[in-house]
């Protein structure tokens, strides 16, 4: 995969890249990703690449004609499937979205800025925009760099086998179950007997019960859309019916502990 991340903070990137799975990812070929100063594609001598906001008010927006320098250059070897500009503004980015563009060759991200991007980026040049929630960064480079690492942890090899991505939070449309190690006791919690002494299938459907109850109990918007199976049904009722302890709820997360 080739990924072009343009951006007037290239360091914001660049210094993100070389770690975790990202960087073995890079290392082993996997994905290629070039950062492109948009500077770079600036008319001037004075590298402008941003102006102020037509109609008055304050703050700079980010000028379109860098940016469509910059794209003309990373579109040269090979055409991009995407042309995605950060933007709070833009379709909520989740793992569906990460599945779907892990699926292509050539993603180009076009970082924002906050104070603005000129509308005929995304009229024109972006084929899609996506936000990573509902809050307001300085600039579009931390999106971009989550959006990147979600995407190329699933792209094939990124991962150790020990790691593979179809166990993910997500994956199914339900929340990850809890993982426990060593010491057996910590601060009075206990690892549960289930992972302490039960078989393979038994690991199995306590992890399965977790995930469904977790899900349950914090995301209902998920609960709501998640495909659960007769079997899980089975699970969650008999689980109620023998009283087993919901150790994961909603108060846990939000803090329990306050
Ligand atoms: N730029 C600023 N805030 C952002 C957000 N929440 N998502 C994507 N891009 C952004």
């Amino acid at each position: 995969m080739l990924i072009d991340i343009l951006t007037v903070a290239p360091q914001m990137v660049e210094t993100a890249l070389p770690h975790s799975i990202l960087g073995r990812a890079i290392d082993s070929g996997i994905v290629r990703i070039q950062v492109h100063d948009l500077h770079d594609y600036a008319a001037d001598r004075h590298r402008t690449t941003d102006s102020p906001p037509c109609g008055g008010g304050g703050g700079m927006v980010l000028k379109p004609e860098p940016i469509e320098r910059a794209i003309a250059h990373a579109s040269r070897l090979s055409q991009p499937d995407r042309i995605i500009l950060t933007d709070p503004q833009g379709v909520r980015f989740d793992q569906e979205a990460a599945f779907e563009m892990a699926c292509l060759d050539h993603l180009v991200f076009i970082c924002g800025r906050y104070e603005g991007v000129d509308e005929r980026v995304r009229l024109t040049l972006a084929s899609h925009a996506y936000s990573i929630g509902d809050y307001v960064l300085t600039g579009g480079e931390p999106a971009a760099w989550v959006m990147v690492d979600a995407i190329v942890r699933l792209l094939p090899g990124a991962l150790g086998c020990a790691e593979a991505p179809s166990r993910d939070s997500f994956a199914d449309g339900l929340l990850d179950y809890p993982q426990f190690t060593r010491p057996r006791s910590f601060r009075g919690v206990g690892v549960p007997d289930a992972l302490l002494d039960g078989g393979h299938r038994e690991v199995e459907s306590w992890r399965r019960l977790q995930q469904l109850r977790r899900t349950r109990a914090l995301r209902p918007d998920l609960w709501a859309r998640c495909d659960i199976t007769a079997d899980d049904v089975h699970l969650l009722e008999s689980a109620a019916a023998h009283r087993c302890p919901q150790r994961y709820t909603e108060k846990e997360y939000a803090g329990a502990r306050s």
